[in-house]
C-alpha cells in the first residue's frame, strides 16, 4: 500500500506541543510519510508571511494536512501589515467548505446520558466573507455576511449524506432566520428542500432551531441533537461551547473537508496562557488524527486510536485541564501504552 503523505503544520504555542506528541502517536500506528511546513504567527514575524507559498504548495502535494493552532496577534500589532489567519487561508485556498466537529463524550459510563452529536460548520463563507471595511464619512464599520446557494447547497448535502453514511437519524439546522430574513432565509429554505429528499429517501429527520435557543437546548439537553448543520460563525462559537459538555477544548478534534483536501487541527487555539509549560492536553489533536485516519480509509487504525484514547481516560490518566497532574508527553506515553495492548 502506498504510504501517505502527511503535511505537519504544528504553528504556534501548543500546536508545537500537541502535534509533535500527535506525529510520535502515528508513528506507532503505521508508516507515514511526513513533510513539515511553517504558518502562524511566528512564522510571519520570521519571514513577513503568515502562510508561505511552499508551505500551501506542500498542503496540496499531500494525502491530507494535520495542523496545530495558529496565534492571532492583537490589533495595534497588524495596523500597517495586515494579518490573515492561515488557518483561514488554507480554508479558502483548498475550499475545505465543511467543518466537522464531533462532540462525542468518550467517558461516559452511563449511556443513556450519551453525548454524541456532529456540528458541521459552514467553512468558507458567512462572516468569514474577509469584506470588512471602515465608512469614514459614516463613521460606520461594516462586515459582509455572505451565504451562497451553491455554499449552502453543498454544506446542507454534505451534512445529509454524513447522516447517511454514519446512521444518523436526525439532521438539525441551526440559524437566525427571524431577524437574518435575506442571508438565513436562503440556508433555512434550501435545508428545507434536502429535508424532504432526505426524509423520503433515508428516513432521516431534519428540523431547526435558532441559534440562541440552541446555545441553550446544548447545555441543557446535548442528547437532542445528532447531526447539527450551521453557518460559518454559529458553528464556531457553538462547537467551542459544545466541548464544555466533554471537558473542555482539550478534547475537542476536528476535520476540514473539502472535494479534493483533508486538513485536521484541533478546534483549539495556540493556548498562550498554558504555552511552554508542557501541560496541554495532546487528545484533541490526537483524535483529530484519528479522523485523519478514517479520511485516508484506515478505519480500523483509526477506530484503534479512539479506543486507545477512551482507555486513557477511563484510567484517569489526564492533564490539569481535566483535573489530572499528567504532562503532554506523560498523557502521550499513556497512549502509546494502550495502542501495544489493544493492537
Ligand atoms: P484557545 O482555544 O487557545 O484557549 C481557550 C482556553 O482553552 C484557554 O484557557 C486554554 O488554556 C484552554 N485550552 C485550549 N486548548 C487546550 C488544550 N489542548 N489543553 C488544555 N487547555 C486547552 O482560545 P483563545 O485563548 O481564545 O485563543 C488563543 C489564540 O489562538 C488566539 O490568537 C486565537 O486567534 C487563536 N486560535 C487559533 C485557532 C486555530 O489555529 N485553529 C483556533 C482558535 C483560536
Ligand atoms: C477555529 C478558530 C478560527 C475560526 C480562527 C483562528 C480564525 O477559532 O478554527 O474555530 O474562527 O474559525
Ligand atoms: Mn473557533
Amino acid at each position: 500500500m502506498k504510504i501517505p503523505k502527511i503535511c505537519v503544520i504544528e504553528g504556534d504555542g501548543i500546536g508545537k506541543e500537541v502535534i509533535p506528541e500527535t506525529v510520535r502517536i502515528l508513528k506507532e500506528i503505521g508508516d507515514f510519510e511526513f513533510i513539515y511546513e511553517h504558518a502562524g504567527y511566528e512564522c510571519f514575524k520570521r519571514c513577513g508571511d503568515a502562510i508561505p507559498e511552499k508551505t500551501l504548495k506542500t498542503a496540496k502535494e499531500c494525502d491530507a494536512i494535520l495542523f496545530g493552532a495558529v496565534s492571532t496577534p492583537k490589533l495595534d500589532e497588524t495596523e500597517r501589515k495586515p494579518y490573515k489567519s492561515p488557518i483561514l487561508t488554507l480554508r479558502k485556498e483548498l475550499d475545505l467548505y465543511a467543518n466537522v466537529r464531533p462532540i462525542h463524550k468518550l467517558d461516559n459510563s452511563d449511556s443513556s446520558n450519551n453525548i454524541d452529536f456532529i456540528i458541521i460548520r459552514e467553512n468558507t463563507e458567512g462572516l468569514y466573507s474577509g469584506v470588512e471595511y471602515y465608512d469614514e464619512e459614516k463613521e460606520l464599520a461594516i462586515s459582509e455576511r455572505h451565504i451562497s446557494k451553491k455554499g449552502s447547497k453543498r454544506i446542507i448535502k454534505f451534512a445529509f449524506e454524513y447522516a447517511v453514511k454514519h446512521h444518523r437519524k436526525k439532521v438539525s439546522c441551526i440559524h437566525k432566520s427571524n431577524i437574518l430574513r435575506i442571508t438565513d432565509g436562503l440556508f433555512l429554505n434550501i435545508f428545507n428542500e434536502f429535508k424532504e429528499k432526505y426524509k423520503n429517501e433515508y428516513n432521516i429527520e431534519g428540523n431547526d432551531y435558532l441559534v440562541d435557543a440552541t446555545a441553550m437546548y446544548i447545555l441543557k439537553s446535548p442528547q437532542m441533537f445528532d447531526v447539527i448543520v450551521t453557518t460559518n460563525l454559529f458553528g464556531d462559537i457553538l462547537s467551542d461551547e459544545a466541548s464544555g459538555l466533554l471537558g473542555g477544548l482539550g478534547l475537542a478534534p476536528s476535520a476540514n473537508i473539502g472535494d479534493n483536501y483533508g486538513l485536521f487541527e484541533p478546534v483549539h487555539g495556540s493556548a498562550p496562557d498554558i504555552a511552554g509549560k508542557g501541560v496541554a492536553n495532546p487528545i484533541a489533536a490526537v483524535l483529530s488524527a484519528s479522523m485523519m485516519l478514517y479520511y485516508l480509509d484506515m478505519k480500523e487504525k483509526s477506530r484503534l486510536l479512539k479506543d486507545a484514547v477512551k482507555q486513557v481516560l477511563a484510567h484517569k490518566d489526564i492533564t490539569p485541564d481535566l483535573g489530572g497532574n499528567l504532562k503532554t508527553k506523560e498523557v502521550s506515553d499513556k497512549i502509546i501504552e494502550e495502542l501495544r495492548k489493544i493492537s
